[in-house]
């Protein structure tokens, strides 16, 4: 038998890093997906296929030992086995189409897709119980994780996390459309949100006046997104990436690209660890082939995406 789940990749609209301390953030999940196909055997090994690793590891292995890129499925997959008591192994399957490393939840969507897909081998799991498998799935390669990504790759739509309380759905399926580039620079999100946390250290009341300003930022641009009012909340966008620019998470690359995508969209800023990755403009029917173009002569992964109101999926 085989267990087959999914999982959306996701934007952060507003407030990453600052989501780490305590900050609210705006996420919202894109139309690209992570696929997990499991199965269980009776020989005794995980074996791990990805486009990006392939690997079979004895059950028994510590989890220290084992390559970093596999990490969570490994802990899934040896958690199911001990906690159903299963005499074997298991295959997983790994079939992504969000590119990975670019702030695009690529890691979330593979934890959420992996728990659901793991654990339904044996017992089908609700959205709670799948999120705190893939939140813990995670911590084995981001320890500091505040559990934002996993949330809105879980439950879909547009998010507003508090990693304190959780989060809350938006009521309205405001209708926004964004144009997504790819700097194609790679970047390490825990060595992002670790040169973040040094920035806060030597600058503690600047850091905190910006939480202070970004607080204020979350709550207008929330009456924004709920209104649909596009103007409005690209001057949010652009707002955003102020903060993001004086914290260093942005470079010249990106400032470079979102110059050219604010020439034609209603506001750009980049989405997630930052440091490279992705930015994102806001578009409608009017200027969306004009940002595209206006990004795609430049830096050649660019796509329009809309938003995922669906989440984690069992196939
Ligand atoms: C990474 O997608 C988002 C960060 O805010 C880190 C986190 O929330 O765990 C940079």
């Amino acid at each position: 038998m085989k267990s087959i789940a999914s999982a959306p990749g996701k934007i952060i609209l507003f407030g990453e890093h600052f989501v780490v301390y305590g900050i609210k953030a705006i996420l919202a999940t894109i139309d690209k997906r992570v696929t997990v196909t499991s199965e269980k055997t009776n020989e005794p090994y995980i074996s791990i296929i990805s486009s990006l690793a392939s690997e079979k590891i004895p059950t028994s292995s510590d989890l220290t030992e084992v390559n970093k890129a596999v990490k969570p499925f490994f802990y899934l997959a040896t958690r199911a086995i001990k906690e159903y008591n299963h005499h074997g192994g298991i295959n997983i399957k790994i079939e992504s189409e969000i590119p990975s490393g670019v702030g695009l939840g690529s890691s979330s969507a593979c934890c959420v897709a992996a728990a659901a897909s793991i654990m339904g081998l044996f017992s089908k799991l609700n959205k709670e119980e799948i999120l705190g498998l893939a939140i813990e799935a995670e911590k084995t390669i981001f320890k500091n994780t505040s559990g934002a990504d996993c949330t809105v790759c879980t439950f879909g739509g547009i998010i507003i996390y508090d990693k304190e309380t959780g989060f809350l759905n938006l009521e309205s399926k405001p209708d926004l459309e964004f144009v997504i580039a790819n700097s194609k620079m790679t970047h390490s999100t825990e060595k992002v949100v670790a040169n973040v946390k040094k920035f806060k250290e030597k600058n503690p009341a600047k850091f905190s006046s910006l939480c202070n300003k970004v607080e204020e930022l979350i709550k207008r641009v929330n009456l924004e997104i709920q209104r649909n009012e596009h103007i409005a909340i690209g001057k949010s966008m652009k707002e955003n990436q102020e903060y993001l620019e004086i914290i260093g998470v942005s470079n010249e690359k990106l400032q470079n690209m979102i110059s050219l995508a604010n020439k034609t969209s209603f506001g750009s800023k980049l989405t997630g660890a930052g440091g490279g990755g992705c930015i994102i403009a806001l578009v409608d029917k009017s200027n969306s082939h004009a940002t595209i173009k206006e990004l795609e002569s430049e830096y050649h992964e660019c796509f329009k995406t809309k938003i995922d109101f669906v989440g984690v999926q069992f196939a």
